[in-house]
């Protein structure tokens, strides 16, 4: 019998191939010019996954980007894995600061750089490639759904209704996802908890038109200044958030669970040589992966107004705008915090000056229990491919849809990623080590074998 990493050996160079195949095609869901791509992209999954052996696979059509589902299911007595993942990628932007085009993908250092090399087209032509080596060789042990959807990097706003709507088709013991990271394939790692997102944007007005600002300054109310300030003031000295009632809801670790995850390995000098500063700051009280992994935080992601073209314009703006994201943890409600947040915001604007303010998208943190035989299949399956036994640990990052499928669908999720931190998901020069995205397709593969195993 042909072994798993055979397997995968025998057949590297037309994996990446057919990945680089996928990545070609520019399938950025913020774009309207990229809406024919996004369904190349489904079409092009579509095709992968009848090939690697799918009994059928279909695409959906929402209010927005398609939905691509598909399924080989072998036996009624066999546990059912739901594999979640999206096709869309964030845009490239700046391009400039790409060593090689982000839709051209090529490696260099054993590493693939292009934009979705990870996220998560990476990631997600794994599951296609560990399910076709199972479908080819015989070796399928429990019933295998994929739902790869085009609107992750959006906010998902289509796909819960899809699941209301077909939940039996979804029906499953457990949804397989790999969209996060892990430490190192030396300290391999399995993402135990998300955070939830709550994001904003916001708009200040102040005078009817844009003023000299000699002949107006000095005395009339700048809404750059003011945006400055009201925001400076969402944020104490210590590090919290200040808007009523945030942290109501958030449940906070016990001494022993934090005891617990203070154990996992992390370098504060490497993290910051690694992103060029010199100091972290956060909540008091919090350690550096505290901060990112279990408490919430609210965050500017864009802001401005008034001249920002070329040389100097004396100009007071009429308005100013900002974006903001405010990270969630558990039990904390995305909408509930939106509306929070406007409501204060909205308190603390000074007189003669407008607000207004917009919920954009957000959805639920997560975590992930570590007492289930899902999750035991994971832990097994990371050793079986990389030798050592995984830490959990929780990610500071969202995947909104996975609490809502908990939610619509009653199934949990296993967060079995292969990224690293290194990968510069959303930036520029984006990539993937070729030997995360073959242990990856390992690893899955013995993901399928043990929760057979597990769930028996
Ligand atoms: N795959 C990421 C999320 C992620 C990456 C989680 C690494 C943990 C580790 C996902 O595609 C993403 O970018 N999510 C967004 C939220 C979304 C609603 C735009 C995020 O976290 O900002
Ligand atoms: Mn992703
Ligand atoms: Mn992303």
């Amino acid at each position: 019998m042909e072994t798993i990493t055979t397997y995968i050996n025998d057949n590297k160079d037309r994996f990446l191939s057919e990945l680089f195949d996928l990545i070609r095609i520019p399938s950025v869901s913020a774009k309207e010019e990229n809406k024919p791509d996004m369904i190349r992209a489904a079409e092009f999954l579509k095709d992968s996954l009848l090939k690697a052996g799918a009994d059928k696979a279909e695409i959906y059509s929402t209010d927005g980007h398609p939905v691509l589902y598909g399924e080989k299911v072998v036996s009624a007595d066999a546990p059912t894995i739901l594999v979640y993942g999206h096709y869309d990628v964030q845009p490239a932007e700046p391009l400039e600061l790409w060593n090689s085009p982000p839709f051209e993908p090529v490696i260099r250092d054993g590493k693939i750089w292009a934009r979705g090399a990870d996220d998560d087209k990476g990631q997600l032509f794994m599951h296609v490639k560990a399910f076709e080596y199972m479908c080819k060789t015989g070796n399928q042990f429990c019933n295998v759904k994929f739902m790869i959807e085009g609107e992750e990097e959006v906010g998902s706003v289509n796909l819960e209704k899809f699941c209301t709507e077909h939940k039996t088709m979804l029906a499953a013991d457990v949804i397989l996802i790999s969209d996060t990271t892990m430490i190192s394939l030396e300290t391999p790692s399995v993402t135990s908890g998300l955070r939830g997102l709550s994001y904003v944007q916001v708009e200040v007005t102040g005078p009817n038109r844009d003023l000299h600002s000699g002949l107006y300054g000095g005395a009339v109310v700048n809404p750059c200044n003011v945006l400055c300030d009201m925001i400076a003031s969402l944020k104490d000295s210590n590090g919290r958030v200040t808007i009523p009632g945030f942290y109501d809801d958030v449940k906070e670790c016990s001494a022993e669970e934090r005891t617990e995850m203070a154990k996992r390995p992390f370098n504060r000098d490497k993290f910051m040589q690694s992103i060029g500063v010199t100091q972290l700051k956060g909540e008091d009280g919090y350690s550096d992966t505290e901060r990112i992994g279990i408490r919430p935080t609210l965050d500017i992601n864009g802001i401005w107004g008034g001249y920002i073209g070329e040389g100097a314009k004396t100009i007071l703006p009429s308005k100013a705008f900002a974006k903001i994201s405010m990270r969630l943890v558990p039990y904390q409600n995305a909408e509930k915090i939106a509306a929070l947040f406007i409501k204060h915001f909205t308190s603390i604007a000074p007189e003669g000056i407008t607000v207004k303010a917009e919920y954009l998208h957000g959805g639920e943190a997560y975590v992930s229990p570590l007492d289930t035989p899902e999750y035991m299949a994971a832990s097994m399956s990371v050793e079986g491919s990389l030798s050592k036994k995984p830490i959990p640990v929780r990610s500071g990052g969202s995947i909104p849809i996975v609490s809502t499928f908990e939610k619509v669908l009653g199934i949990k999720s296993i967060l079995l990623g292969f990224g690293l931190e290194s990968d510069a998901i959303h930036s520029p020069n984006e990539n993937y080590p070729v030997v995360n995205f073959l242990k990856g397709i390992e690893t899955i593969i013995n993901y399928h074998q043990q929760y057979r195993f597990q769930k028996k």
